[in-house]
């Protein structure tokens, strides 16, 4: 691709991002791991949400040891009300690597980094720049939002496929000197200047070499098919208490949604079914007192998933056998357990 503003883009760009930088705590570490841990929380979550977790995180886990062989159950602790729990596992899984596999170095190269588990092209590139400063692309959302503005690039960013066109754009633009910071200065732009809606072009650096900007119309890009519409399931959820004031509280199984968190007994609403009989078949449970019918009703987005949660409190005694990944847990008990957040929720209104 020819674009004739290369070296001025570039130039203003970097100059931006090095006077204008927001002051967060991964920007104070050249340590790989850590930009790793950063790189991660951020995937899908906000800077603001991200600052206090990795904080903690990395007290907790000040090295690549630490957390390589930390308890599973303490880790999706960490991670609770982050979201995206299989990133936990998968870094862990990969930090293991690389305490085992590079004797706790963590690759320099595209090859060998892409290698450990849940390290994708754009993590890969993030702490290759950042850490390392190889000139290495890191493409997400924001970065082609930003791109496919400058030089009114009309492919659909829904497409997988599309994501290679901007690889190729960055390895084009990209400042060999600094290519840490024209890869932040490119995520920090679309994150405070360059936005979805109402970009801010009057205060941006890199306004005079857009073509979106001349044309007058930034609002028209990025271009992004619609998402399919996202499926809805009813839950009715037994917050259940036995006579000890012990709640019922299940393990979900360790592949798919939310693994390995625990959550409070949930069936799934259907027209021809009752829910009371499938929670006591299910749970070996009699349901001896509602308690109050309508403790709480929320719904829960996830990204693909709609939860729509109706909460019951109940009081219960064991009939039959508690399926082997289920138990009752008194309060304290439940607050050292991993749990999702609409679970968090249900928690927060119990007294
Ligand atoms: N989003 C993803 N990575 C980021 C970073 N390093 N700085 C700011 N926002 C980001």
């Amino acid at each position: 691709m020819n674009y004739k503003y290369k070296e001025q883009f570039r130039q203003n760009l970097v100059e931006w991002f090095q006077r204008e930088k927001r002051d967060l705590p991964w920007r104070r570490t050249s340590d790989p791991y850590k930009i790793w841990v950063s790189e991660v929380m951020l995937q899908q979550t906000r800077v603001d949400t991200v600052i206090p977790y990795y904080n903690r995180f990395l007290e907790k886990y000040p090295t690549l040891e630490s957390l390589a062989y930390a308890p599973q159950e303490e880790l999706l602790k960490m991670w609770e009300g982050l979201g995206y729990y299989s990133r936990a596992r998968n870094l862990q899984a990969g930090v293991k690597e690389v305490v085992e596999k590079y004797n706790s170095v963590v690759p320099d190269n595209r090859h060998d980094i892409s290698k450990l588990k849940g390290v994708g092209p754009y993590t890969a590139g993030a702490v290759l720049s950042i850490a390392y400063k190889k000139p290495e692309h890191a493409v997400d959302g924001n970065v082609m939002r930003v791109l496919s503005r400058v030089l009114h690039i009309e492919e659909d960013i829904a497409l997988p496929k599309t994501k290679k066109v901007f690889e190729e754009v960055v390895e084009m633009l990209i400042d060999h000197e600094h290519p840490g910071d024209f890869n932040q200065g490119l995520m920090d732009l679309g994150a405070m200047i360059c936005t979805p809606t109402s970009p801010k072009c009057l205060l941006c650096p890199v306004r005079d070499y857009c073509i979106a900007f001349h044309e007058g119309d930034m609002d028209k890009l990025p271009i992004k098919t619609k998402k399919t519409k996202t499926k809805k399931v009813q839950y009715k959820v037994y917050v259940a208490i036995n006579s000890d004031d012990h709640y019922l509280l299940e393990k979900r199984p360790s592949e798919g949604l939310l693994a390995d968190m625990w959550q409070f007994p949930m069936i799934e609403i259907k027209d021809d079914m009752n829910s009371e009989e499938q929670f006591t078949t299910h749970y070996g449970s009699r349901i001896k007192k509602v308690l109050n019918n309508t403790l709480l009703s929320f719904k829960h987005i996830f990204s693909h998933l709609t939860w729509e949660m109706e909460c019951s409190l109940v009081k219960v005694e064991l009939i039959s056998e508690i399926p082997s990944n289920a138990g009752f847990y008194s309060k304290d008990e439940i607050k050292k357990l991993p749990m999702s957040v609409p679970m968090q929720k249900i928690v927060n209104v119990l007294n």
